[in-house]
């Protein structure tokens, strides 16, 4: 072409320089400023993973107090947008919805963000990272008609997101400590991946010099379809129409399938060619919270069979089709309570962190320019203009 390297899904094309996280996919490794996923999922907190990434080393006692606090003082949502959610359909996908509030705090933020200022960066990071559990839970209360629940500051965010959920005036809600850690432990596998889709979106929007918050819409907006965060909800449908073991072949027989565009959800990664590190926690997470929840469903033994099954499989050996984190999440998520359509706002709750990470790495990095990808035109040449009645 000349002109131009044609890249077509950016396969191998680095965008920017990022000192958040680091990925070997052929190897199945994943570190955030250099700590391993495994180690920070088991051992650390989704606050203490949240200051990492915004602040670039692990927090000190006091720091990490001080981040809770800061960030708990922001829980709560402007009282008007709760007219904003009664426009909604109550059927609505709460994916449409976050897109539509988070889009709308933009409005109620607008004038105090000045992206150069390095601390009201700061700010609306904070303020996204607090008020997604809120904007979240309302959607769920709003699609069930049950009442919203104000933040409880008193809890953990973890704790006070689940209250806002599965909480309800009428009765003291009780967080469970094995749903408050495997939750805890999701948010943290879903805080960062580089420069995923819903990433890359969140870059090209505030390249612009846009608002924070529509910056954070569009990135939501990327993450609901299934070829990305919307694999979680589409995995777990899909194991529950399996439903019994035996009927796994057919559906191996039919993502095999050229003339079929049945994919096995919650398989395949554009970068990892291995196990995605993340899949592995949560595969032996779902194991530990269904036997401590004391439930048993069939969906995850349909899940460990098909893996077994897929990675014996020819198909799926040459073309490196391992599990991802979407395909043990959804079991989880479901045995805590969650219907399949919230699945993607967890997920989108967690990457708030890695997208005002990011956000902000690229705003303060002095190479910053506008995203503007170029094309290779493929349209007709140069032609004379016909008037309607000559055509
Ligand atoms: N089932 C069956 N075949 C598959 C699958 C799958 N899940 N994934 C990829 N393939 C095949 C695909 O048909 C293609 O075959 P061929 O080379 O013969 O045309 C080959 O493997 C390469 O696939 P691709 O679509 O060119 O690869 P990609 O890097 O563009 O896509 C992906 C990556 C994740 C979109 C894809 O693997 C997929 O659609 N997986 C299912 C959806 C899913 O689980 N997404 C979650 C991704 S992880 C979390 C997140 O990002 O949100």
């Amino acid at each position: 072409t000349g002109m131009f390297t044609y890249d077509p899904g950016f396969t191998s094309t680095a965008s920017c320089e990022s000192g958040l996280t680091y990925i070997d996919g052929d190897a199945g490794v994943l570190l955030h400023r250099g700590y391993p996923i495994d180690q920070l999922a088991e051992q650390s907190s989704f606050m203490e993973v949240a200051y990492l990434l915004l602040n670039h080393e692990l927090p000190s006692k006091a720091e990490l107090e001080k981040f809770t606090y800061t960030i708990s003082r922001h829980t709560m949502l402007h009282e008007q947008l709760a007219t904003f959610y009664r426009g909604f359909r109550r059927d609505a996908h709460p994916m449409a919805i976050m897109c539509g509030v988070v889009g709308a705090l933009s409005a109620f933020y607008h004038d105090s963000t000045d992206i150069s200022d390095p601390h009201q960066r700061m700010v609306a990071s904070h303020r996204l990272i607090a008020k997604m559990p809120t904007i979240a839970a309302m959607a769920y209360k709003y699609s069930i008609g049950q009442p919203f629940l104000y933040p409880d500051n008193s809890l953990s965010y973890t704790g006070n997101f689940l209250r806002m959920t599965f909480g309800v005036p009428a009765e003291a809600y009780e967080v469970d400590p094995v749903i408050e850690s495997a939750m805890d432990k999701i948010f943290i596998l879903h805080a960062d991946h580089e420069q995923n889709a819903s990433t890359s979106t969140v870059r090209l929007a505030g390249s612009s010099g846009a608002n924070p918050f529509a910056c954070i819409a569009a990135g939501i907006a990327c993450l609901w379809g299934p070829a990305h965060g919307g694999a979680n909800e589409a995995a777990l449908n899909m194991l529950r129409e399996i439903g019994r073991p035996e009927r796994i072949p057919e559906y191996i027989a039919r993502a095999k399938d050229k003339n079929d565009p049945f994919r096995l959800m919650g398989f395949g990664h554009r970068v990892y060619k291995n196990f995605d590190p993340r899949a592995k926690v949560l595969s032996k997470a779902a194991t530990e919270v269904l036997d401590k929840l004391g439930i048993s469903d069939p969906v995850l033994d349909t899940a460990r069979e098909l893996e077994q099954i897929a990675l014996k499989d020819d198909y799926f050996a040459e073309k490196k089709l391992y599990p991802n984190v979407d395909f043990y999440s959804g079991v989880i998520l479901s045995a805590i309570g969650f219907p399949t359509t919230m699945f993607t706002v967890l997920f989108a709750l967690a990457r708030t962190v890695g997208w005002v990470a990011q956000w902000n790495e690229m705003i303060s990095d002095p190479d910053q320019k506008i995203g503007r990808p170029r094309q290779l035109y493929t349209g007709p040449t140069q032609r004379d203009y016909v008037a309607v009645d000559k055509r």
